[in-house]
């Protein structure tokens, strides 16, 4: 069954925090292990905003950030959810995350290295990006165990934990602080994700959401895991 994107991005997004899995403590963890004085920060596909603007306000009032997204919808959605005192040093921008050059203190890129040719491609370029002194924020999906050919057909290939290890050392990245999404997290990263379809009056939608629902269950939870690492420089 196939929706039309705008219709799956909408209803897939009503419920969702994060266009990841990741919960308020970990969260809280990131941010804290992240946060500082003075503090460019970037992130490179933030989706709906919340992750950089949830870091910058952990950040003193000289901070500032810039996201790009290639969605205008959840750019919008970002700029929308800025306080008022927020809108000089709180930017949000449409464009290709591949093409910007500036560099950052922090950088985010969660969930999406697929803008780049390759996985190493993506964190030369954000190794690349990185000030001397600065720390990486990625997050991307790995398998958390060995795939089942169904879960592999459904969801292509993915790194597991140490080919991100070896991605994340071939461009010159050492990680400081390495951690993974709770099953109760992408758990509840799902259940968001579904909630919207399962509310729409249109049969089609609703059993969109049954549909993946059920597919998570059967065929990649606790296959397909979320990998967190902040790392810097080598
Ligand atoms: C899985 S979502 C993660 C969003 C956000 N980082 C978060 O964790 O909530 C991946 C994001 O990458 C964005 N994206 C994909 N290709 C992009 C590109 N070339 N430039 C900028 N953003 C891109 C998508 O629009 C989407 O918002």
């Amino acid at each position: 069954m196939t929706l039309s994107p705008d219709v799956r991005m909408r209803l897939s997004h009503r419920h969702l925090r994060y266009n990841c899995p990741l919960g308020d403590e970990e969260a809280h963890a990131l941010c804290a292990a992240l946060a500082g004085e003075g503090l460019r920060l970037l992130d490179l596909g933030c989706g709906t905003g919340r992750l950089v603007t949830t870091l910058l306000r952990r950040c003193d009032a000289r901070s500032t950030a810039r996201g790009v997204d290639i969605e205008p919808s959840f750019i919008a959605a970002a700029l929308g959810a800025r306080r008022a005192d927020e809108t000089e040093r709180l930017v949000f921008e449409v464009g290709d995350a591949t093409a910007v050059t500036e560099t950052a203190d922090r950088v985010l890129c969660v969930g999406a290295h697929h803008a780049w040719p390759s996985p190493a491609a993506c964190l030369s370029a954000l190794a690349a990006r990185l000030r001397p002194g600065g720390r990486l924020l990625f997050g991307a999906a790995f398998w958390q165990s060995p795939p089942s050919a169904e879960a592999l057909a459904l969801l292509g290939p993915q790194r597991d934990r140490d080919g991100w290890a070896r991605d994340l050392a071939d461009a010159g990245l050492a990680p400081l602080r390495v951690s993974h999404a709770s099953e109760e997290t992408f758990d509840d990263f799902e259940a968001r994700w579904c909630r919207g379809f399962a509310e729409s009056d249109d049969a089609a939608h609703r059993a969109f959401g049954a549909s993946r629902e059920e597919t998570y269950r059967r065929v990649y939870r606790g296959q397909l895991g979320f990998l967190w690492v902040i790392a810097k420089r080598a």
